[in-house]
């Protein structure tokens, strides 16, 4: 499908962005998303992703952040931080260890310096793989994050490899080809 129709289609829906199409995918093939269960957001905005799962599992507690504002999602808790303050949120970090869901969506500001953008996705991306490991349910966690094709991927996927004992990379049909981003997927933490 064209990037357009996916748009239609999810204003069609009444979804906030196209990208729900992209986590649908990786959720239907890796049956990761439960009845009930608390799940974190992370970079959130503008709320597509947790409209989703807050729609599609509506007993699950959804904590979601972003360091930009978020319109209100029904029943979403948000809060407009970094997540490198993460674990200053007291609702969020009382719940460590509880998730058994985490997704990040999360992508830094383009330079358009090569080396810098690689080097700033693949900190961010670090930074994402130790707060899912932290936040996690040990027995039956699930982790999904955004990240990109270049040099430090297969660096990246190593050191997932050590967190989580199934890993798996996912180029969902609604992400554009020429966009150069990819899902890596993580269960059954180590
Ligand atoms: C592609 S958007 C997310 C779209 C979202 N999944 C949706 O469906 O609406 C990426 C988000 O990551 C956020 N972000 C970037 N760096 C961040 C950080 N350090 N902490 C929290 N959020 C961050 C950006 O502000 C941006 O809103």
């Amino acid at each position: 499908m064209h990037a357009d129709n996916w748009a239609n289609r999810a204003k069609q829906e009444g979804y906030r962005t196209r990208a729900v199409y992209k986590l649908e995918e990786i959720l239907q093939k890796t049956k990761s998303l439960r009845k009930s269960q608390n799940v974190l957001d992370l970079g959130s905005a503008p709320g597509g992703w947790s409209h989703y799962i807050k729609k599609k599992s509506p007993n699950s507690e959804v904590y979601a952040i972003d360091i930009l504002d978020m319109e209100v999602v029904d029943g979403v808790y948000f809060f407009q931080n970094s997540i490198e303050e993460i674990d200053t949120i007291d609702v969020i970090s009382s719940k460590m260890g509880s998730f058994g869901l985490v997704i990040s969506d999360i992508a830094p500001n383009i330079t358009g310096i090569n080396a810098i953008d690689i080097e700033n996705i693949y900190e961010l991306n670090i930074l994402t793989l130790d707060t899912a490991a932290k936040y996690l349910n040990k027995s039956h966690g699930s982790f999904i994050m955004k990240t990109f094709q270049n040099s430090m991927l297969k660096n990246l996927r190593k050191k997932m490899e050590l967190s989580f004992k199934i890993v798996q990379t996912f180029k969902p049909a609604a992400s554009k080809k020429q966009s150069g981003e990819i899902f890596l997927y993580g269960a059954y933490k180590r």
